[in-house]
């Protein structure tokens, strides 16, 4: 046999110099109202996150994303990643230097799945691996809501809590979280109501209707956190019916907030039809994932809703 010409010599492979994940999450309930100091309970989105692995960069610089989509759209536009993963260096004292980074996903952005902040705590993760610094979720969490404030403008911390501390959590700021106890299982699926939504625009039009009357949106918060105490405590009993409850009071609590959105409602009636006993927006609402409860044969439900997202609370 003769030998050919000899194939060209290919480029040194790159040098991976750390790497960090995180999950999405899931609000189960107390969205909105946990950002004025009420409970809220969050689980990880059930095999979905966000992975990003930070290479030497030998020439150019100083950050180049390598991205795919939907990852590359709002609210992860380039100069917010650059803000991000500076904040990341300046919160870990770890100084910047010219990278690569790899982000893959399959958190749906701008969707109530918290993408921006798996995204947030796998940057903290690959940057405090990369600098071989051991990092606890409590600081993982803490570093990824600076960034999270940047994406949200006023931000609880339940999405980058429950992004690094990856359980079913009972989340109230200020407060450490408190793993959610769970008898039983419960089924979801999330639906998406097929329209992207910007928390940030969410939580100002909440901002606005607390500014215009703050007594009758506190009473309000107030009855959110009293859903979220009796949805946690049948969450505990494995009480399904009782969750059903909470959750449908929930999504009334939202409704009058004024963050659902045609596209939900669609969404909640044909889960119903389909024999869902409950289904809320969840996330920031007016559009977005809706949390669909499913019932003990939850079969029809798949067949009506195809592309759902699945995942068992227990
Ligand atoms: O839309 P998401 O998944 O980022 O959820 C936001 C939850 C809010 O309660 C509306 C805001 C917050 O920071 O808690």
């Amino acid at each position: 046999m003769s030998e050919g010409p000899s194939p060209p010599l290919s480029s040194p492979p790159p040098l991976l110099l750390g790497r960090g994940q995180a999950p999405g999450k899931a609000i189960l309930l107390g969205e909105h109202a946990v950002v004025y100091g009420r409970p809220a309970l969050a689980m990880p989105a059930p095999g979905r996150g966000t992975q990003v692995e930070l290479y030497a960069l030998l020439s150019g610089g100083p950050v180049e994303w390598d991205l795919e989509t939907p990852l590359d759209s709002p609210p992860h536009r380039r100069r917010e990643l650059d803000a991000a993963l500076a904040d990341v260096h300046a919160a870990l004292g770890v100084p910047p230097r010219p990278l690569r980074v790899r982000v893959r996903s399959d958190l749906p952005p701008a969707a109530g799945m918290g993408s921006s902040a798996a995204l947030a705590v796998a940057l903290a993760r690959a940057v405090a691996d990369a600098a071989a610094l051991p990092l606890s979720r409590e600081e993982a969490s803490r570093v990824a809501f600076e960034t999270e404030r940047r994406f949200h403008g006023r931000a609880s911390g339940i999405d980058n809590t429950t992004a690094a501390w990856g359980i079913p959590l009972a989340f109230r700021p200020g407060a450490p979280p408190e793993p959610l106890v769970v008898r039983g299982t419960f089924r979801f699926l999330w639906v998406h109501s097929g329209v992207t939504s910007s928390t940030r625009d969410a939580v100002a039009a909440v901002a606005a209707l607390r500014d215009r009357d703050p007594g009758g949106t506190e009473a309000l918060f107030d009855e959110i956190a009293a859903t979220v105490a009796s949805g946690r405590a049948a969450i505990a009993r494995g009480d399904a019916p009782s969750l059903a409850a909470a959750l449908t009071s929930n999504q009334a609590h939202l409704r009058r907030l004024g963050v659902s959105h045609p596209a939900i409602e669609a969404v909640i009636t044909r889960a119903l039809a389909w024999g869902a006993p409950a289904a809320k927006l969840t996330g920031a609402g007016r559009g977005g994932m809706v949390l669909v409860l499913a019932p003990d044969d939850p079969e029809p439900l798949r067949r009506a809703f195809p592309g759902a997202v699945e995942g068992v609370l227990g």
